[in-house]
């Protein structure tokens, strides 16, 4: 079963509380973003497998640990996950970036898809999925039947703010991804907004309305 994960660190609530204030503008709301991605990508990544390695220092010869294994690839969901994404580079620039355009249909809400290029060597690599709404979750739902069905096997999802609508539908659509939230907040609104959320993410760090 999906596992749910809310990483409610003080930093990261001091900036969602920022981040939700209607009067913080797109300078500062994009560079929130970028710090809560970058904040968030340290606790989901802290299962990833080490391995003793060999290395000299200055002074002499010892062992250390470094990370084994598969590499990591992020994939935000246009436009507004590109906001998580140089903060997540900023602690792991050695991962690949793939992008997966959606947008919501302004009337039926339902995700239209535009746009898909991710890297190559999929079998190789952990993906992390990013995206800073997880509302109706139609749009994380649909990006990671995308990324299955590219042969993708190891997928997380990694979102600022959601409500128990848009977890309840990737749970229900994909029981074995897990989800990561920093704030789990209470609803969605007639218009499908998240209540009391942030607003549109997009909007806000791209400065369009
Ligand atoms: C927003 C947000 C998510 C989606 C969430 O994108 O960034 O991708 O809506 O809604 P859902 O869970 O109901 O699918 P939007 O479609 O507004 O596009 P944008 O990122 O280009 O602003
Ligand atoms: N998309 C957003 O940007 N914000 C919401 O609250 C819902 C969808």
């Amino acid at each position: 079963m999906s596992k749910l994960t809310i990483l409610d660190h003080p930093l990261i609530q001091h900036k969602i509380a920022i981040a939700r204030n209607k009067n913080t503008g797109s300078g500062l709301f994009r560079q929130l973003v970028k710090e809560i991605g970058m904040l968030m990508v340290y606790e989901v990544t802290r299962d990833l497998t080490l391995e003793d390695v060999e290395i000299e220092t200055p002074i002499c010869k010892t062992k250390a640990k470094m990370l084994r294994g598969k590499k990591m690839a992020v994939v935000p969901i246009l436009r507004a996950g590109i906001g998580m994404v140089d903060g997540i580079l900023e602690l792991v620039p050695q991962a690949k970036v793939g992008h997966i355009g959606l947008y919501r249909d302004p009337v039926t809400k339902e995700p239209v898809e535009y746009f898909c290029k991710l890297p190559q060597d999929v079998a190789q690599r952990d993906f992390i999925l990013v995206d800073p709404m997880l509302a109706t979750g139609g749009s994380a739902s649909a990006a990671i039947t995308l990324l299955k069905n590219k042969n993708i096997k190891s997928i997380r999802l990694v979102c600022l703010v959601g409500c128990p609508e848009g977890v309840k539908r990737v749970q229900t659509d994909h029981p074995d991804i897990d989800i990561y939230l920093a704030s789990l907040d209470e609803k969605l609104n007639e218009d499908c907004y998240i209540v009391p959320g942030l607003g549109d993410a997009g909007d806000r760090i791209f400065g369009t309305k």
